[in-house]
């Protein structure tokens, strides 16, 4: 009991500080502004002669703030201990003078050379013991004392210079921590203390890694390494220890970044905030394990040469991560943002086209639609020399001409600066968007879990999840991405796609969120494994059996020619990917079976309904989603709520008063705008990359 009550205060003092940091990051984005727009510069690539100009053209173009210093501690520690600001402090005074803030970066992502030479063993170590150098980013042994000590000490001299600076509005950690594998001595030495904390007792570690398979037992810490597939091969994988590996290494990256926000907080103003940039697809890093950022950012490069959807998808790009990084990051501070948005073409797409003019508008206004605070872009010159010569920047190699980038973001800060005149403050969300309100569950441990033991080449561990929340928006419901922690009871509907790993803890509180009236989504690859990554002594999927209603008795995957089908309703539906063959219990409904293959006639699909509310179990993963929509629609009918059915590509969000619509598809597309409908922005009829935004 006493352990109850402590886990139900620990959970509530967890809701309520993501509340409360909510509250405190919004101290730093007046509502009124809606979002603030920034750009990446760097006057350590450029003549000193060109800052002036460059700095009065961002101010022209619209551009609120400008990120600095990223890459710059060669320039700043251009010496061991010997330290130079005066260049920063010109171009600090040059954005005061043309009106443009400041978000300042601790450089840590890059060192300056001295660094290599003196200090080696600051560097990672890859997976062949290969130690790495400077020439990149993001290669640094996090856990290294002497590199956190350089650390230390650059950040300090920063912070002491900057922190007090009322033009600067916030700092940037690092750059897109991404927790890199690190197999240097550092991080072995780093890894068996974090084990050490973990299990106590070797035995403890023995038993949660299965070491008696394949003889990999330890008689004591001091012969645990990390697990390395590069040498033992795929087969010799452990997952456990992998598993633990990749906990360790987000766990060294989260602390990394809470190590520097320490360091900042001493000296830095309240007004300043603390952040960094995570990528949008993040399956290194876990940005819920830090604790001192103000909120988290993300980077978005949409269009690295991939198909997308329909014929004029290659130019506009992948919309699932806008999609879901803007509601995901909001899962750390309650705000987000894209703190990098693709300017046009890169230089690492597969191949890199020319985007359709106005897609770099129609990211921002994604990013916007979603609630982003901030929406900034890398990079302002495209520049000359070096590894990314070839990627665009907002103005082209002349130094002074706004590529299409640069007139789509100037586009886009305009229709901002008009937007901002029509904000009523406390607008609430429409009635008809909240009976839809949504949670999709996401927990990064179970990304590295299924990912490592995917079963068949035909399952997409990232878009599986997303493909729920693509359903979801099509639907029109607004969606959270959120924490296994988070407060349940506000969300009409909750989805937990493949959420392998759970403990008791957790399926109580699905159980009673469902108890009271909620409708509870739970897929295929939820709950078969317990916290360390090992199967229940019994049934598959064992400790939800009560609350799905059902048992899975067997799991099933077709070849890529195998045909899998489907039945609801009199309706087919093709699957190759994963089949749990249910069982139901008296108490639940069947809604769909299998309609082949020697097991025709076992469930696919089971509804149980417990106190209020009820639970859907969708035990297979289909190929084109149109069974997992069929029952989303379904599910919104029972609660009460309306849905909308928006093509592929096509998204509408409500945020502030404002409702936007994106057009990420081949076709026009004709939104159905009520008659008190006031359009501000765009047309009705929405071409590919096109925009409208409205009040009603
Ligand atoms: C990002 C990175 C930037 C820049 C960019 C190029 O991932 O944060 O520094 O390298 O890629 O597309």
């Amino acid at each position: 009991m006493r352990k109850l009550v402590t886990i139900l205060l620990l959970l509530m003092l967890l809701i309520t500080s993501v509340a409360l940091k909510a509250q405190q990051a919004n101290q730093f984005f007046p509502e009124r502004d809606l979002v603030t727009t920034g750009i990446y510069y760097y006057p350590e690539h450029w003549s000193e002669t060109q800052w002036e100009r460059d700095i009065k053209k961002m101010s022209e173009m619209g551009f609120e703030f400008v990120h600095l210093a990223e890459f710059a501690w060669y320039k700043m520690e251009p010496e061991e201990g010997k330290f130079e600001f005066a260049w920063l402090d010109k171009v600090l005074n040059l954005c005061a003078k043309y009106h443009v803030k400041v978000l300042l970066c601790t450089p840590s992502a890059t060192t300056p050379t001295w660094m290599r030479i003196n200090y080696p063993e600051t560097f990672v170590m890859d997976g062949h013991y290969i130690r790495a150098e400077n020439g990149t980013r993001g290669l640094e042994s996090m856990v290294n004392p002497k590199f956190r000590g350089y650390v230390k000490r650059i950040v300090t001299e920063m912070a002491r210079r900057y922190g007090q600076n009322s033009n600067v509005i916030g700092w940037q950690i690092d750059n897109e921590p991404g927790a890199v594998p690190d197999y240097s001595p550092s991080s072995q030495e780093a890894f068996r203390t974090w084990l050490k904390n973990k299990y106590k007792t070797i035995d403890a570690l023995n038993t949660a890694w299965g070491a008696a398979f394949w003889s990999q037992w330890f008689n004591n810490f001091d012969q645990v390494i990390i697990p390395n597939t590069n040498l033992v091969g795929w087969w010799g994988n452990n997952p456990h220890a992998l598993l633990d590996f990749k906990r360790y290494s987000a766990d060294a990256q989260a602390a990394f970044l809470d190590f520097q926000a320490d360091v900042l907080r001493n000296y830095v103003s309240k007004t300043q905030f603390i952040t960094t940039n995570y990528t949008a697809v993040c399956t290194g890093s876990d940005p819920n394990r830090t604790g001192k950022l103000d909120f988290a950012i993300y980077t978005a490069y949409p269009n690295g040469g991939t198909d997308n959807i329909g014929d004029s998808g290659f130019r506009l790009g992948n919309p699932d991560l806008v999609l879901f990084a803007s509601e995901y990051y909001k899962s750390v501070g309650g705000v987000s943002g894209v703190m990098e948005i693709q300017p046009g073409p890169v230089n690492w797409g597969s191949y890199n086209p020319l985007l359709l003019p106005g897609t770099v508008r129609l990211w921002l206004y994604h990013s916007f639609a979603a609630g982003g605070k901030i929406a900034c872009s890398y990079r302002f010159r495209q520049i000359l020399s070096g590894a990314e010569q070839y990627h665009s920047g907002v103005i082209q190699t002349d130094g002074v001409t706004p590529s299409q980038g640069g007139k789509d973001y100037m586009q886009f800060m305009k229709e901002i600066t008009a937007l901002r005149k029509s904000f009523i403050s406390g607008s609430k969300m429409p009635a008809k968007l909240a009976a839809r309100s949504t949670a999709l569950l996401w927990n990064v441990e179970n990304y590295w879990s299924i990912d490592r033991q995917r079963q068949t080449g035909q399952w997409n561990t990232w878009d599986y999840p997303v493909k729920f929340l693509k359903t979801a928006k099509s639907l029109g419901a607004p969606v959270d991405v959120i924490a296994e922690t988070a407060d349940l009871s506000k969300y009409k509907v909750v989805i937990v796609p493949a959420y392998e790993m759970v403990d008791s803890a957790l399926v109580k509180k699905w159980n009673d969120y469902v108890a009271k009236g909620g409708h509870l989504i739970v897929t295929c690859r939820t709950a078969t494994k317990d916290r360390r990554g090992h199967f229940w002594e019994g049934e598959a999927a064992m400790p939800i059996s009560n609350l799905i209603g059902a048992h899975i008795s067997q799991t099933d995957m077709l070849s890529s020619y195998g045909k899998g089908d489907i039945l609801m309703n009199s309706n087919h539906y093709p699957w190759h990917s994963w089949a749990d063959l249910l069982t139901a219990d008296n108490t639940a409904e069947v809604l769909a079976t299998y309609a082949n293959q020697f097991y025709k006639g076992k469930s696919a699909v089971v509804k149980h309904r417990i106190g209020k509310g009820d639970v859907t179990y969708i035990g297979v993963d289909t190929d084109d989603a149109k069974l997992e929509k069929d029952l989303l629609k379904q599910i919104y009918k029972d609660a009460g709520a309306t849905t909308e059915d928006y093509p592929p590509g096509v998204f509408v969000y409500w945020r502030d008063g404002f409702y936007t619509a994106l057009n990420y598809s081949s076709a026009d597309y004709t939104v159905n705008l009520p008659g008190n409908a006031k359009i501000l922005i765009g047309e009705k009829t929405l071409k590919p990359a096109g925009v409208l935004v409205w009040t009603e």
